[in-house]
């Protein structure tokens, strides 16, 4: 069995920098790269002050670099000296051209592939550790064969990462499971070996699961189309609790007890965010429709519907409240990132909730705990979201605490679940506000009681007015 001496991640993004880093944490005797394209993304992760906000990396990060871990741009370097590669670069909708606006974008698998292919000088495992349509790997491993020279060899692996933003370093820590896929083959199962062998440090092998190559690949889209899907069950039911006076935070705990459904990810919200559970639903669907599944497409394309209608439905709610307008008047946005604990602003619904204010022509004040003034603007300003970005700079104000984004607020619009938001001294707010003071809680964070007897009109997703 090969035993891993050496590891090299190309991508040092969300995923491969905090899943390499835990290995150089918890895998002193392996000497780790982590190599990207992008140097001011290097230079971060070899600064004080990293390039991701995720509770615990600090910690891990500052403890191995130097030591085990090193961050570069010296990709040839790297892969030359690596006996183990994971491929953790972006998959992003694609965006033009077939399959545009749900099959994966492969071009960085497949410039990274090729990159490999150009570089290596000796045999090395190949892993997919980004998210990738079942079958990747046949192309990558032609694409290596093709161009490698010698008697140079390449096992591929999928080794799919599950970690939620947030709470990246404890699932990574102590995860659910590791998925390791590998062809059936004996060299390619020595492959998958010395890969759990590097996970047993510190995975108790019970969780680490090996599997063939296309189930490990499949079993990514699945599980967080299957995440997703539960997410859009509750908020289409939370749709049903505002219309009869149920209230869905009830509903949900009384069919998650239930050992069968469980209590997780049944939280009502202003709709999911986040750069994969829509990315990955629809590369899902694209799949099926290329397999000639148009019923199947269907079934997994009404999760994205349904999120897509929940935005949609919290925004005619405030607006409708407001008195049918909200023509400058002031929405104080309680966050902006897709969840808490994460500066991490990929489609958070805030993106939407703040596109269809600034088209009602209302003037948006942003508090966010982690998420920086130019990443918002970043985010208001992406072409194709608003016609004319002039009116993102007159309407946006970013502000530095919740008490000044409130300040002769109309509203307060809670969009990301900070814990912070919940401790706020709302009877301070109440009195700098506008009146009648409306808080529009899309999170379902917030004591709607307390509240109301402060004197806010409170309006609470899942629940009646
Ligand atoms: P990211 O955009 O944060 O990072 C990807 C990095 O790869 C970027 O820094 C980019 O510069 C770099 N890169 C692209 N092509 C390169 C090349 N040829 N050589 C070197 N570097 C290159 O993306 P991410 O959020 O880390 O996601 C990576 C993959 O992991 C995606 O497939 C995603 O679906 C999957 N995933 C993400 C999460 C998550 O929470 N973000 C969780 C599980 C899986
Ligand atoms: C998700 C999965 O949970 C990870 O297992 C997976 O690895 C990752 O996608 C990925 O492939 O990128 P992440 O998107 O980081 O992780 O965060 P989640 O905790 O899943 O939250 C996603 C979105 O759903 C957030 O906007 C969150 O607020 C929302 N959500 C989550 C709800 O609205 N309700 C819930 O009950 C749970």
């Amino acid at each position: 069995m090969v035993q891993v001496k050496n590891i090299c991640c190309i991508g040092a993004g969300y995923v491969g920098g905090p899943t390499c880093a835990v290995i150089a944490y918890k895998c002193p005797h392996i000497k780790v790269n982590i190599v990207d394209v992008n140097p001011d993304r290097i230079a971060a992760w070899n600064s004080d002050k990293l390039p991701i906000y995720e509770p615990g990396l600090e910690e891990v990060v500052f403890d191995r670099r130097g030591k085990n871990l090193f961050f570069t741009t010296e990709v040839e370097a790297a892969v030359n000296e690596a006996d183990l590669i994971f491929v953790s670069v972006n998959t992003p909708t694609k965006k033009n051209g077939m399959g545009a606006g749900f099959a994966a974008d492969l071009a960085y698998v497949e410039s990274a592939t090729r990159g490999i292919a150009s570089i290596a000088k000796s045999s090395k495992i190949v892993v997919e550790k980004s998210t990738v349509p079942c079958r990747t790997a046949e192309s990558m491993r032609t694409i290596l064969e093709a161009n490698s020279t010698g008697d140079i060899r390449f096992d591929i692996l999928s080794n799919p990462e599950f970690l939620a933003e947030g709470t990246a370093i404890k699932d990574l820590l102590n995860p659910d499971r590791v998925l390791i896929g590998a062809l059936q083959t004996p060299e390619d199962r020595k492959a998958q070996e010395a890969l759990v062998e590097v996970y047993a440090n510190w995975v108790s092998t019970d969780r680490i699961i090996t599997t063939n190559l296309w189930s490990s690949e499949l079993s990514k889209l699945a599980a967080n189309a299957l995440l997703a899907q539960r997410i859009s069950s509750i908020n289409a039911l939370s749709a049903i609790c505002e219309a009869t006076g149920a209230y869905v935070d009830e509903v949900a705990y009384a069919c998650g007890c239930d050992k069968r459904i469980g209590p997780s990810f049944l939280k009502a919200s202003v709709g999911f965010g986040g750069s994969c559970f829509q990315k990955d639903i629809l590369n899902l669907v694209y799949l099926s429709e290329q397999l000639n599944l148009p019923e199947v497409a269907a079934y997994w394309k009404q999760v994205v519907d349904m999120n897509e209608y929940q935005k949609k439905r919290f925004v005619e709610r405030i607006i409708k409240t407001l008195f049918h307008t909200i023509t400058n008047k002031r929405i104080a946005l309680f966050g902006f990132a897709f969840k808490k604990d994460t500066g991490d602003t990929r489609e958070s619904a805030a993106i939407t909730l703040c596109k269809h204010f600034i088209q009602e022509q209302a003037t948006v004040h942003i508090y966010d705990p982690k998420v920086s003034d130019e990443q918002i603007f970043l985010e208001l300003t992406e072409p194709g979201l608003l016609d004319n970005t002039e009116e993102v700079k007159k309407r946006v104000i970013i502000t530095r605490s919740p008490y000044d984004a409130s300040q002769d607020a109309d509203a307060i619009v809670i969009a990301t679940d900070w814990d912070e938001f919940k401790k706020l001294d709302y009877t301070r707010i109440y009195q700098t506000m506008h009146k009648p003071a409306f808080i529009f809680d899309g999170r379902l964070i917030l004591d709607a009681d307390k509240l109301q007897q402060i004197g806010f009109s409170v309006h609470t997703i899942g629940r009646p007015a």
